[in-house]
């Protein structure tokens, strides 16, 4: 059993929802264009014929509200807030000021992402995360979106999973912008994107009172195979060792560290020391303003075991796992125990799980339900972690990806995490067994 001021929610984010890419003045973003391109998106599908709850939000407010959730966390695309001549956009603005009053009239507190993702492309086209002029394009966006919502909620969290944004698109590039950037080049991206988020953090400030306000990383936990105390110092010790040698723009601590702790870990400066970039006076003191909450997306862990040398051994977790209808979701439970545990240990913040959910190959029975054993099978096992790591550690809260069935990046719409079943001929919206399984959980507090 959680606390009593536990908090369950769902999470969505505006793209992989929202469709209605050209309308009331919405420009281009990344994701728009990336979309377009042959070969970028497994099942060739797209944004613009997903769930289209920028028509149905309504509707779908009504379902958090059957569902019992007391938070919904959405992103808003800066895309339908700002204008190619980075001006205001009254329309875009309207729709989330009326999402925002439907939440609370039904008693849904919303917590707001301000970047998922979902990047304008004119931006993009004058450099991206590589121009420092993104920062002051972020501070301009935010500053209008957080005085707009001011009025309905005060929590807000600054950028989705950097490492993602990073690693798969200016790293792989394979989610937008595409890119493949040197190791110089992405260390800029990631110095850019700690100040959009410092920037936020201080026009939040100064326009929300009592804001609330955190930053949702993501991370693979490494779990120890075994309950012995030298393995867990060693995971512990390996989740937050910034390596230039693994994907260094992956890993929690060239993020977190310079937020928390002011600067970037010691051997950042001398494993890149002749290609870090311009760090300004006042640099890290913007990116490290006071946050009060670590949310975190968490799916899936890594297990780690100790060789005859006392060295950690990880697992190859791609073959004999049970594993969900993406290749890199594992079910591992106790992700949802030592991720936390190790976060809280290192940055002794309030933590809250603003991600966490199941893919699965969803089939619409004849009499339109959906029988989603797995993921209800995982929804209770994931919870039981949680539930032991809560009496340990201050956490928060806990949102359910996703609420409904959406756009899966480059997989495309054919892979579900919702709650909710989009049926894409009609847009029809079936409560599958999980969302009265995940009812229910929420009614107990508890499984
Ligand atoms: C996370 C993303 C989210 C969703 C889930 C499955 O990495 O933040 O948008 O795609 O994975």
């Amino acid at each position: 059993m959680f606390n009593k001021n536990f908090v369950f929610g769902c999470a969505t984010a505006s793209y992989q929802i929202e469709g209605a890419p050209n309308v009331d003045n919405k420009v281009p973003s990344i994701w728009d264009n990336f979309t377009k391109i042959k070969g970028n998106i497994d099942d060739s599908t797209d944004g613009s014929t997903c769930a289209l709850s920028y028509y149905k939000y309504k509707e779908d407010v009504k379902l958090l509200k059957e569902l019992g959730v007391s938070s919904y966390r959405f992103s808003i695309a800066w895309t339908r807030v700002i204008d190619e001549n980075n001006n205001p956009n009254e329309k875009g603005i309207q729709y989330y000021i009326s999402l925002c009053k439907e939440l609370v009239s039904n008693g849904i507190k919303p917590l707001i992402t301000l970047y998922h993702w979902d990047l304008p492309q004119w931006i993009q086209d004058k450099g991206g995360f590589l121009n420092r002029d993104i920062v002051s394009y972020f501070e301009k966006y935010v500053d209008v979106i957080t005085k707009a919502l001011s009025p309905y909620t005060n929590e807000f969290i600054t950028v989705n999973e950097p490492q993602v944004i990073l690693t798969l698109g200016h790293m792989y590039g394979v989610h937008a912008p595409g890119l493949k950037l040197s190791t110089k080049d992405l260390l800029v991206c990631v110095h850019n994107l700690l100040l959009m988020h410092g920037t936020a953090v201080k026009v939040i400030r100064k326009n929300v009172p009592s804001s609330f306000i955190g930053i949702a990383p993501c991370m693979r936990p490494l779990i120890p195979i075994t309950k012995d105390d030298l393995l867990y110092k060693k995971c512990y010790e390996a989740m937050f060792y910034l390596d230039k040698n693994g994907e260094f723009v992956n890993q929690t601590p060239i993020y977190l560290d310079p937020i928390i702790f002011g600067n970037y870990p010691k051997n950042y400066y001398e494993d890149f020391k002749d290609i870090l970039p311009d760090i300004k006076e006042g640099d890290l003191e913007l990116i490290s303003q006071k946050i009060d909450i670590i949310y975190y997306n968490f799916y899936t862990g890594t297990y780690a075991s100790l060789d005859e040398n006392n060295n950690l051994k990880i697992a190859d977790m791609s073959k004999g796992y049970k594993t969900g209808n993406v290749p890199w979701l594992q079910v591992i439970p106790s992700t949802l125990y030592y991720g936390p545990k190790y976060l809280y240990e290192r940055y002794k913040h309030p933590i809250a799980i603003s991600e966490n959910g199941y893919c699965n190959d969803d089939i619409l029975s004849k009499d339109n339900k959906v029988h989603d054993e797995e993921r209800i099978e995982y929804i209770n096992e994931y919870l039981k972690e949680l539930d032991k790591v809560s009496k340990e550690i201050d956490l928060r809260g806990y949102y359910y990806w996703s609420l409904l069935d959406n756009f899966e990046w480059n997989n495309g719409l054919s892979k579900r995490f919702g709650l909710v079943y989009i049926n894409y001929s009609n847009n029809e919206r079936i409560k599958k067994d999980s969302f009265f399984h995940y009812q229910n959980i929420i009614k107990n507090k508890g499984i």
